[in-house]
């Protein structure tokens, strides 16, 4: 074990879908989160584009872990294991570098971890808030999954509630972004227009929320159709389309459910913890109202800052470092990607 103060020296790598991350921690510490985004290669499709990712991702990998390295002050030989997002993702882009996290185990003869990139986005919070309080619900909102969490133990027992039965939460931002000509991602975009707008302006849809539905699950796209619909027929009537109010009444149709099945969630599984994860975290108004109605449930609620919920290598290897604290076996030297590793397997088996 290293020297390092504060536990086990990590190196985090994540390249699962656009940002080439690479992170380095001891324990609960953050010492270094080096990002390399290929975004601006994307925005032009509308979405992510897998092998633009997975060649960016290439290009990017080598240079992103020495960038993390000098900003750490450490050597790759220094770290004590090496975790990397293992699935879900994109097939090519996880390939990229479950490859490279592979190469520098086998050649600096370190321990290889495999892990869930939804469970990193949960840990992630260890780095501003400390050790995580479990049990507890998680909220977990990205552009690819959207889904409550119980967690008892994340680093092996994660036992998911309910989640999105059509597009994530962050897809929704980014569908509708592009109905309103925004750039892509559209999530920042939207959260940024949506403070000059009325969250009232438009009752838009909340999905699943009928006393029949299921209470922890999600839908969007039902949300998405709708403000598409009302926005095409201003155009068509060739009246101006109200862009901030539509911004911002949709996305408090997200915030609002997201925030309601959450609370609801820890009230009927008896947590007083809530955490929030994922890129749709970094949202003003979720943080925002979660906070509001976490505070009127008598919940107590952890949000990591918005860097930190948005893709990074440093939420691999903090998953990573209460692996190795925990004790669990390193990942077979047979690690692969898999695009659909569920949320239930923290990290791959020895
Ligand atoms: O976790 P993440 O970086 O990547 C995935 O694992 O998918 O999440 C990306 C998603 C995108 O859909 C992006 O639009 C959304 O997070 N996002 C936001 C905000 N920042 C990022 N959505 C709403 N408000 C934001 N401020
Ligand atoms: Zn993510």
């Amino acid at each position: 074990m290293s020297e390092y103060p504060g536990g086990p020296l990590i190196l985090g790598i994540e390249t699962s879908c656009d940002e080439t991350g690479v992170g380095i921690v001891a324990g609960h510490r953050l010492l270094a989160d080096a990002v390399a985004s290929s975004v601006t290669e994307h925005a032009r499709f509308g979405g992510v584009v897998p092998e633009v990712a997975s060649r960016a991702h290439l290009e990017a990998m080598v240079p992103t872990v020495h960038r993390a390295c000098a900003e750490a002050g450490v050597t790759p030989s220094d770290v004590d294991a090496i975790a990397v997002t293992a699935g879900p993702g994109l097939t090519g882009a996880l390939l990229v570098g479950v490859a490279a996290a592979k190469a520098y185990a086998l050649a600096l003869g370190k321990p290889l971890y495999g892990v869930n990139h939804l469970a990193a986005h949960v840990a992630v919070d260890i780095l501003e808030h400390g050790p995580l309080p479990q049990p507890a619900v998680a909220l977990l909102v990205s552009g690819g999954h959207s889904s409550l969490l119980r967690v008892d133990d994340i680093t092996g027992s994660i036992t998911p509630l309910g989640s999105t039965i059509d597009d994530a939460a962050g897809e929704a931002f980014d569908k509708v972004a592009r109905v309103l000509g925004l750039p892509f991602p559209g999530g920042p975009h939207i959260d940024r227009l949506a403070c000059a707008g009325s969250a009232e302006a438009i009752a838009f849809p909340r999905g699943l929320t009928g006393p029949r539905d299921a209470p922890y699950n999600f839908s969007f796209s039902g949300l998405k159709s709708a403000v598409a619909r009302w926005v095409e027929r201003l155009e068509r009537d060739g009246s101006p389309v109200p862009v901030a109010d539509v911004a911002a009444s949709f996305q408090e149709a997200v915030v609002d459910v997201l925030t309601a099945k959450a609370v609801r969630a820890c009230r009927e599984t008896g947590m007083e913890h809530l955490i929030l994860g994922g890129g749709v975290a970094a949202n003003s108004r979720l943080r925002a109202l979660a906070e509001t109605r976490a505070a009127a449930n008598g919940l107590l609620l952890r949000v990591p800052r918005p860097g930190l919920c948005t893709d990074n290598g440093a939420m691999v290897a903090a998953l990573g470092s209460l692996l190795v604290d925990a004790g669990v076996p390193a990942s077979s030297e047979e690690l692969g990607a898999d695009s659909t590793l569920p949320v239930t397997l923290v990290s791959v088996p020895a």
